[in-house]
């Protein structure tokens, strides 16, 4: 078996899927890796390294594409979007993040090479797929990431600070949707000092926003049933919506900060924060959008951009795990091993979509393409 991992093809993109510490343990394994050429150039790992570990440093990602029967990459297919599809080799595995909403001439090319492709993107919300959630770890990521992207744009300091020239007062952060993102930017806003709120439409992460030092907003808007299966939220009514809306009017006028993160896999966002809103807030206000990349949850937000509303900032980065690529992608490379680990039996391709996580990412395989699907049912393994 033989696993390549090409250069990236998407412009902004820093990460690479396979670090050599972890290259190293798959090479020790019996597997061949092979590297293209600068691949780590970006995450500050060297062809050099990837040499130590054991690994074949091939001159370019074609030759990768040529020599490898699973490749590995961070963003590829309908994630990223500047690649050929003509290294692609009949039968080839491609495992990473593949943008499976969005696929369109790549699925002729899935079927007609017969390639079995994993999308990272589908792992499913169960315990024992937690090690392989690439998109867990990168919204962790970003959560991280959005507050200190804030924390540089607004004109004040984050902590309270007591000193001879005058008490400083906290700034004041909220933080809408409280997913994995949104309790990463909770607590990292907690430890530059902000006076911190979330809001979530699942009232059950009210203890944890709680446990981090931060204060729940009850919004009393709370339904029974705002989850899917798998823990996201589910696409609300208008009505609901209008209310949300209305009692959201006062925290943010209230917030030199705001943080959004609700997402709807596969759909738009929601629209959470209006202008009408952000008209509140003070000018020199921040807003990070981590939700940009599906329009965004704010108004005025247009991804990849610094929109200037009435002298707030608002932030829509799609990216943010590619500037810290480092840890990013030792983060990707563990959760590609582990995934890998579960795919390879004896060295050898298991395809056993008996097994719940296989099922979920895989994508096509023998000439089949599978769309993603949602998951209409309780699984028989505890999520949480
Ligand atoms: P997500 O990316 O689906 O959404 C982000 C957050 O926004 C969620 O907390 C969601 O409830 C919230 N949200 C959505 N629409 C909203 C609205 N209209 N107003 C306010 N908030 C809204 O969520 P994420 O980060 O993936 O986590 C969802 C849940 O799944 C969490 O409880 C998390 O711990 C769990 N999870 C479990 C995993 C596992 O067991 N392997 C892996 C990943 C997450």
């Amino acid at each position: 078996m033989i696993i390549g991992v090409p250069t990236e093809t998407a412009s902004d993109e820093t990460r690479v899927a396979l670090t050599p510490p972890v290259a190293k343990q798959l090479v020790d394994e019996g597997v061949t890796v092979c590297v293209a050429a600068g691949a780590g150039n970006g995450s500050d790992w060297s062809d050099d390294q990837y040499r130590e570990a054991g690994c074949e440093v091939l001159d370019d990602r074609e030759a990768v594409f040529e020599r490898a029967d699973v490749i590995t990459q961070v963003r590829a297919l309908g994630a990223t979007d500047a690649e050929s599809l003509d290294p692609y080799r009949d039968g080839q595995v491609v495992l990473g993040l593949l943008g499976p909403f969005g696929l369109e001439d790549e699925t002729e090319m899935l079927v007609d090479r017969e390639i079995t492709a994993f999308s990272m993107e589908l792992v499913p919300r169960i315990s024992r797929a937690q090690s392989m959630d690439i998109v867990s770890s990168m919204d962790s990521v970003s959560g991280y990431k959005s507050v200190l992207v804030a924390a540089e744009a607004l004109p004040r300091l984050f902590p309270m600070e007591m000193t001879a020239a005058g008490t400083v007062q906290p700034a004041d952060v909220f933080v809408v949707g409280a997913g994995v993102a949104g309790l990463k930017a909770i607590a990292t806003s907690e430890r530059l000092g902000a006076s911190t709120r979330a809001y979530d439409i699942r009232p059950e992460v009210k203890e944890e926003v709680e446990s981090l030092g931060a204060e729940f907003v009850e919004l009393d808007l709370e339904t029974d049933d705002a989850s899917d299966d798998e823990g996201h939220a589910k696409e609300q009514d208008d009505e609901f919506i209008r209310k949300q809306r209305e009692m959201m009017n006062r925290v943010i006028a209230d917030s030199d900060v705001v943080i959004t993160t609700a997402a709807v896999p596969g759909r738009p966002s929601p629209e959470l924060v209006t202008n009408e809103m952000i008209d509140g807030m003070d000018p020199g206000s921040v807003i990070v959008d981590l939700a940009a990349k599906g329009g965004g949850n704010c108004e005025p937000t247009v991804a990849d951009e610094i929109v200037d509303y009435e002298g707030v900032s608002i932030h829509g980065p799609t990216n943010l795990p590619a500037t810290v690529p480092h840890t990013a992608s030792q983060l990707v490379a563990n959760n590609v091993k582990d995934f890998l680990d579960l795919l390879l039996t004896d060295g050898e391709l298991d395809v056993d979509t008996d097994d719940e996580i296989i099922d979920s990412t895989l994508l096509s395989h023998d000439g089949t393409y599978r769309a993603p699907h949602e998951t209409d049912e309780t699984d028989d393994e505890d999520d949480d």
